[in-house]
């Protein structure tokens, strides 16, 4: 069997309920997954929870919950979350299993053997919200954290070190050796910007907590740090440790690892690797760090009160559509998927989702499907005609257009991926338009309005392929609409033709209803 296609999300933070960036990583992520699984790789979608944070522990403490049932709690809701977006992962991993723990002790254990972690002193500063060490020198007077601006706190204490530093150099070679280990390029180009700036070694261990890791024979006490801890999870997940030998082999390394822009530079694309290094392991093969959503142009904080929830999203788009749970829910994921910000960041709006379901899937997609299925049955008793092929001119572009899309997905540019998507529609609405096949079976001339609608069956059953990542359950209610007996694969848009004559279809049933203006 050969290497499985290994997929990540960040694994989050279980001090808050998942919000729409926690929702973007993963639907992304679930997107990716699907479109490779279509194209026939065997696919390995790991997501899940990071529990040993000092900043869970206190959030828990706080709430007066054992922090260990807090975060079995947490655990819980952030998997049926994404249940409920349609998500497809393989496996939920959190911090706290056992066989998680103990790949982060063995690693802790052969690097300082190795002298990848010797023992020193900390003083400097902390952000817990961050989760992140920060030199003196970084820290201005205000004593604010340079990343979240939130309050540091001081830390004067005993740990151990991360040798970060020794590898500078294999960094920065391994980087511009391989143009797409990171994208995209803005990210490519932050990472070499910090790099740039010089690496110091980074802490790894904290006193003063009993939550986390235990530091390995460690009379003192004290926990690994949690950044250490969570980027382990990815090797964990693999079964490296616990499988036979080099079994771990058939899914490592990573194919494509997805995290926002914030955690890239620093955790992903430079201390990571530099485990991996350490550890004599190969690096992940490409890391994609995606652009924020925004709220109002700000960044979303309780205390503003602009954090939105994404079953409550989609709840309120059910309700204002009265379309069905599923449909609702894909609709969300095509919002997310058409705005995502790639290179910078985009704004989210529930009036920009709205528009987008009006026009993008009611007024464009569901119309055209819609439209085309009720005229094979006023025309056609819903039976496809003898004879009838894609005309030339509308077959070049439903093959050309399927090419870009899968290229737009596989680096990761929903956006662009979609807009091409949604160009077949206007083209086949155009081609209906000028050929008008109302008017050809009002005429009596059936050959020709049979031929038109053919090209419209034929868009709609590449369309079904191209939109199943993004959207997988309205997928399959067109592919039954259309009587397929599944969603077609990839490879089968790379021919047209394929709906044979003598071919029955359902009667057509709305999928969106349009949402009333108000
Ligand atoms: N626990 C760490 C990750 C450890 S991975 C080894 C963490 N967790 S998190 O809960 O804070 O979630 C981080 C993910 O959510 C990141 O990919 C981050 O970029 C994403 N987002 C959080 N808010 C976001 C937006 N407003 N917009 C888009 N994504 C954002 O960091």
């Amino acid at each position: 069997m050969g290497k499985r296609y290994y997929i990540t999300t960040p694994i989050y933070y279980v001090n808050s309920t998942p919000h729409i960036g926690t929702a973007l990583t993963t639907i992304v992520a679930d997107a990716c997954a699907r479109f490779q699984k279509r194209r026939g790789q065997s696919v390995y979608f790991l997501t899940g929870t990071d529990e040993n944070a000092p900043k869970v522990h206190r959030v828990a403490q706080e709430r007066g919950i054992p922090t260990q049932q807090f975060v079995d709690e947490m655990a819980e809701v952030f998997a049926r979350t994404w249940q409920a977006l349609h998500i497809e992962y393989d496996v939920f991993i959190r911090t706290t299993e056992e066989r998680h723990k103990r790949v982060v002790t063995e690693v802790f254990r052969r690097l300082r053997q190795q002298g990848d972690i010797y023992q020193g002193s900390y003083q400097g500063w902390y952000c817990v919200s961050c989760e992140t060490f920060f030199a003196s020198s970084k820290v201005g007077e205000a004593r604010t954290c340079p990343d979240c601006g939130k309050p540091l706190e001081w830390r004067d204490e005993p740990c151990y070190y991360f040798r970060l530093s020794a590898y500078e150099s294999r960094l920065k070679e391994h980087i511009a050796a391989n143009p797409h280990f990171i994208e995209p390029e803005v990210r490519r180009n932050e990472t070499l910007g910090f790099i740039a700036e010089g690496l110091q070694d980074v802490a790894v261990t904290r006193t003063g907590t009993d939550w986390g890791v235990p530091v390995p024979d460690e009379e003192s006490g004290g926990v690994i740090y949690v950044w250490f801890d969570a980027l382990l999870n990815y090797l964990t997940a693999t079964g490296w440790l616990e499988r036979d030998g080099d079994a771990y082999l058939d899914t490592w390394p990573p194919d494509l690892q997805l995290m926002g822009k914030d955690i890239l530079p620093r955790f992903h694309a430079t201390i990571w690797p530099a485990m991996l290094m350490a550890l004599g392991l190969p690096l992940p093969l490409r890391l994609y760090g995606h652009g924020w959503f925004l709220v109002n142009q700000q960044k979303m904080s309780k205390s503003l009160g602009n954090v939105y929830a994404p079953l409550e999203v989609v709840q309120a788009l059910s309700e204002a559509s009265q379309c069905q749970q599923p449909v609702a829910v894909d609709a969300f994921r095509y919002y997310m998927l058409r705005e995502m910000p790639t290179d910078s960041d985009t704004e989210f709006s529930l009036e920009g989702l709205e528009t987008r379901y009006n026009g993008d899937l009611a007024n464009d997609l569901g119309n055209l499907v819609h439209r085309t299925l009720s005229m094979m049955h006023r025309y056609f008793e819903g039976r496809v005609p003898e004879g009838v092929h894609v005309e030339e001119a509308v077959a070049v572009s439903l093959l050309q257009v399927s090419r870009q899309v899968a290229e737009a997905y596989e680096a990761v540019d929903y956006p662009r991926g979609l807009q091409q998507a949604w160009n077949l529609i206007g083209l086949i609405n155009r081609y209906y338009e000028e050929q008008a096949p109302w008017s050809l079976a009002k005429a009596g001339e059936y050959g020709r309005a049979g031929r038109v609608l053919y090209a419209g069956l034929e868009t709609i059953r590449t369309l079904c392929t191209l939109v199943e990542p993004v959207m997988p359950r309205v997928a399959s209610e067109i592919a039954r609409q259309l009587n397929l007996p599944a969603v077609p694969l990839w490879s089968d848009t790379e021919a047209v033709n394929r709906i044979p004559s003598g071919h029955t279809l359902q009667p057509p049933t709305p999928i969106f209803p349009r949402i009333p203006l108000r």
